[in-house]
């Protein structure tokens, strides 16, 4: 194992997770951990990672110099090479100018083992106020920029590495490499660990911590909720109980495909509860056109639901919750980091639920990697590789009122495209052996509340438009209209406008985000 002790740095699980890149098991620990249990896990490797304070303020975390003393090789990143500077008796001091952004950093010890393969002159990711002016002694420097005299120092034969930029950040060009480095040529890890490490690992830790209690979770049917389902339940079977709320606005047929995986006749041991309530939203929403107004029903109607159930089961010794950790971050819940923003998903079901505890067993997992938990566990791909679809569902991409009807229409609508869209996809691979560009990262369709006249087998119609939407997008925080092929385009409008009662136009959605969203409402 490799130790990450985190002093609040904004990129900590970062650092995790390119360890964990390299196949090689990694935990992370708050600074404030004990250095006797440190030595009793006895981690090959302990990495220090960057934080908000500045190392040579009284109040500022800290850590005993005997760390650097147990012959375990460390490596400080930012506030840690600071950390490591000052105590080992180097000078760490306020800097003119912050240095912020990518920087070019000189490699000056051609032969560090942290350093092999990198090139000489490499890009790095800097964002510093303080910095190292006086390196340790028994230190040497092994790399600078134009404005910091000590981009990187190590005493090679203490095994200590300090480095003022971010390697774990991708727009540091080769800090994948330099991480590789640490935990293989520096700490001696033979790098053959994998995800079905951590799922074994989770499911034994799940067991220790639940031992015969009851454990309660909410289902979406999203790749989160699923594969903490699925995890929850090699690990303690039954006593888990999961509960599904159908809320009418799923995509076609979701409901009985996630029935098929976790229910009765699936491949997972737990009790499976799925509550049909799609008569209970269609009324409730009966008339409501406004989007707020919609998405508020839609929730509340859940947690009165959940509500409801959780109450036929009783007392619960845990909660179980499929946060991962991008949730955890915007929470500002992330260990010793400093809060962002509060995300929905996160603190939202505790407080009328009868329970002890929170269980998140993916809490320290990015998206990619809970997917590969996911198939690990057995659980089909068409689930794993989901994509993102909001909590209140086909609510918000049915403009004005919901009714069962429209649910109908945009649900058959958006299963021919996607069903298109696929194929297309998939010839494009067969064909060339990559995705396409245009390969969009989210598309459905959506109805609008626009009705106009048509013509079909020589009678007028008036009928609905659906409208295809398809972005391509990094972080879903800005997105482009996804440049799929006429020819693909018209195929789902001819399809659509044959196969779905109602529907006589298609519109392309070309918005981009901003000015538009993702989703309609
Ligand atoms: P927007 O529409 O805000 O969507 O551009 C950005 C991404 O977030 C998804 N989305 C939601 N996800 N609950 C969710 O869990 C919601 O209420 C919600 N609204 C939007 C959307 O599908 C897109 O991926």
């Amino acid at each position: 194992v490799v130790i990450v002790l985190d002093f609040g740095g904004q990129y900590n699980q970062l650092v995790a997770r390119r360890v964990r890149e390299c196949n090689v098991y990694c935990e992370i620990y708050s600074y404030k951990t004990d250095i006797e249990k440190i030595k009793a896990m006895n981690p090959k490797g302990i990495i220090l990672t960057g934080g908000p304070n500045s190392c040579y303020e009284p109040d500022s975390p800290t850590y005993t110099d005997e760390l650097f003393k147990l012959g375990i090789p460390v490596l400080g990143l930012c506030y840690g090479a600071q950390l490591m500077s000052h105590v080992l008796g180097g000078k760490v001091e306020r800097a003119d100018v912050r240095e912020y952004g990518k920087t070019e950093v000189f490699i000056d010890k051609k032969d560090s083992k942290i350093f092999q393969g990198v090139s000489a002159q490499t890009t790095c990711w800097m964002s510093h106020f303080d910095y190292i002016s006086k390196v340790a002694p028994g230190f040497e420097i092994s790399a600078h920029t134009a404005d910091c005299p000590v981009a990187a120092a190590e005493n090679e034969a203490e095994k200590l590495y300090a480095i003022q930029f971010h390697p774990e950040v991708l727009h540091t060009a080769e800090g994948t490499k330099m991480i590789n480095n640490f935990v293989k040529n520096v700490c001696g890890c033979k790098g053959d660990w994998k995800m079905d490490a951590f799922v074994e690992n989770t499911i034994k830790e799940i067991r220790e911590k639940v031992g015969d209690g009851k454990v309660l979770l909410a289902l979406s049917g999203g790749v989160d909720s699923s594969v903490a389902a699925g995890l929850l339940s090699r690990a303690i079977g039954k006593q888990l109980t999961c509960v599904f709320v159908d809320h009418g606005l799923l995509r076609k047929d979701e409901g009985d495909e996630v029935e098929g995986v976790f229910g009765p006749n699936g491949q997972f041991d737990l009790n499976f509860i799925r509550v049909n309530a799609q008569e209970r939203y269609y009324k409730k929403l009966a008339g409501v056109t406004e989007p707020e107004a919609k998405r508020k029903i839609i929730g509340e109607e859940f947690i009165r639901i959940f509500e409801e159930e959780a109450k036929k089961i009783g007392a619960v010794d845990f909660l179980a919750q499929g946060t991962i950790y991008p949730d955890v971050v915007e929470s500002g819940l992330g260990g010793e980091s400093a809060v962002i923003k509060s995300h929905h998903n996160v603190g939202g079901l505790p407080d009328f639920v009868d329970f002890k505890e929170i269980i998140e067993p993916l809490r320290d997992l990015f998206k990619d990697e809970v997917r590969k938990a996911g198939l690990e566990l057995g659980i089909p791909e068409k689930l794993v590789f989901r994509q993102p679809f909001p909590g209140p569902g086909l609510g918000i991409r049915i403009i004005g009122e919901v009714n069962a009807e429209k649910v109908r229409i945009v649900q058959d609508a958006d299963y021919i495209y996607r069903d298109e869209v696929d194929k297309a996809v998939a010839a494009y691979k067969a064909e060339h052996g990559t995705a396409p560009s245009w390969m969009p990262n989210q598309y459905f369709a959506a109805l609008t509340n626009m009705r106009s006249v048509g013509v079909m087998g020589d009678e007028r119609t008036y009928d609905y438009a659906v409208a295809l939407r398809a972005v391509n997008t990094v972080d879903f925080m800005t997105a482009e209209a996804a440049e799929i092929p006429f020819a693909v385009l018209q195929s789902v409008m001819s399809r659509i406008i044959n196969e779905v009662r109602g529907v006589n136009r298609v519109f392309y959605d070309l918005t981009s985000k901003p000015p538009g969203t993702i989703e309609f409402e």
